[in-house]
């Protein structure tokens, strides 16, 4: 639970949409502002099916806001303003219709409007029947405003109003509080690398045989785009380089999606000049050699054999760039045994600064699992971290790089 305290004097802009949770909304209204938030709504049309004007009215001691044309809303307050004057927007009920006119840059009902012409962060509390939700097209709709910073909390599991089992409901006003709070304590943590620019590789390669088969690895990207969303966390303006993943775009960074070595290569020095650089990715080593245009068949004769080329090391190629090197180039080590030694071998080899060494071992579980431990390699000795999620190596590591610049503000552990 975080603290509630920070809400009073916060702002906050709701908007209601047309699901059956919307009667959590107003008990979301009444919480914050016994915590001293100030609460303006929004109600949509279909929102206003579920529940009244009137009470939204009741408890926030306002104008409730619902229509684009009345010239009574425009003329106590254009939408602009009432988009602007808040810190924060909060989505409750966030329909699977009205995430999906937020993804598409809709601007076809008041609420729609608002969020388009908003410059304050947003955060939805998605509420849908469970099949609405799973839906690729809300999951691509959810991604892709994930990826333009757009926060959420929930939905939660459960039984819904609709007699289906899954998650769809929406978050409790307390998580929602929660949420919010959260939002504001994270606003107020220092940002010691505002003003470096950073690039991560994520994930594996895939390397193509033919129009269909690509050799790949297990690599799943938990720990690079963590890297990503950790350095931005800090203020770090990021690029990620991501091979094909499972994962979300992380909030906060610019992410360019590559499947090959080469294509990696490519887009990594389209990234530069950075700062900071980190090589997480599992880049395969090899890739095909004479690439078949043509699907190759079975035709009786013996398998096709494969000859394999090397492909461009991108974190040797990127140490070495001369007056384009990023000041602090961070590669990793994936090794099963050894580690420290072949690390330390790694890093002179490769010509980084930091090597984060780990072992993959069999039954280590790194490799597409949670959880990590580390060693931190740097020209000065080794720190071995204890194991622990991999969104804690990659806060850690982001701290680490940020202490090395030495940020004056910085609050974090020492290196
Ligand atoms: O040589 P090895 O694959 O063990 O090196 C691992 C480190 O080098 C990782 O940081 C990885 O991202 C990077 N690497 C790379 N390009 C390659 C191979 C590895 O950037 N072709």
């Amino acid at each position: 639970m975080h603290d509630h305290a920070i809400l009073a004097g916060k702002r906050i802009l709701l908007v209601i949409a047309g699901g059956i949770a919307a009667y959590k909304s107003l008990e979301l209204i009444r919480r914050l502002r016994e915590r001293g938030a100030s609460v303006r709504a929004i109600l949509t049309k279909a929102g206003a099916q579920f529940v009244t004007p009137l009470s939204v009215q009741a408890l926030t001691e306002g104008t409730v806001y619902q229509d684009l044309w009345s010239l009574t809303d425009e003329s106590e307050m254009g939408h602009i303003r009432l988009s602007r004057e808040a810190d924060l927007v909060v989505v409750a009920p966030a329909t699977a219709n009205l995430l999906a006119r937020m993804a598409a840059g809709m601007a076809d009902d008041l609420a729609a409007t608002a969020l388009l012409a908003t410059d304050k962060p947003v955060l939805v509390a998605p509420a849908m029947n469970v099949r609405m939700w799973l839906h690729p097209a809300t999951q691509a709709n959810m991604a892709l405003l994930a990826a333009r910073g757009v926060t959420r909390v929930g939905p939660n599991d459960g039984d819904m109003a609709c007699g289906e089992f899954g998650p769809g409901r929406m978050a409790e006003p307390m998580e929602i509080v929660d949420a919010i709070a959260a939002h504001f304590a994270a606003q107020s943590v220092p940002k010691p690398l505002a003003g470096k620019r950073a690039l991560v590789t994520s994930g594996p390669t895939h390397e193509p045989i033919d129009p269909v088969r690509y050799i790949a690895n297990r690599s799943s990207g938990k720990q690079g785009h963590a890297i990503a969303a950790a350095l931005a966390a800090l203020g770090a303006e990021v690029t990620l380089v991501a091979g094909p993943t499972r994962l979300p775009d992380p909030p906060g960074c610019a992410v360019t999606h590559i499947e090959s070595a080469r294509e990696m290569l490519t887009a990594c020095m389209a990234a530069l000049p950075t700062d900071i650089a980190v090589f997480a990715a599992a880049v395969a080593d090899w890739r095909v050699k004479g690439l078949s245009e043509r699907k190759l068949k079975k035709d009786g004769n013996a398998p096709p054999a494969l000859e394999l080329t090397e492909n461009p090391d991108i974190l040797a190629t990127i140490a070495g760039s001369g007056a384009l090197r990023p000041a602090l180039v961070v590669g990793f080590a994936a090794e099963t045994g050894d580690v420290v030694e072949y690390a330390r071998a790694k890093r002179a080899r490769k010509g980084c600064d930091w090597i984060v060494a780990n072992d993959v071992s069999p039954g280590t579980t790194t490799f597409g699992g949670d959880d990590n431990a580390v060693h931190l390699i740097r020209a000065d000795g080794v720190e071995d971290w204890p194991r622990m999620g991999k969104d804690a190596v990659a806060s850690r590591l982001a701290d680490t790089i940020a202490a090395h610049f030495g940020a004056t503000h910085f609050q974090g552990k020492t290196p």
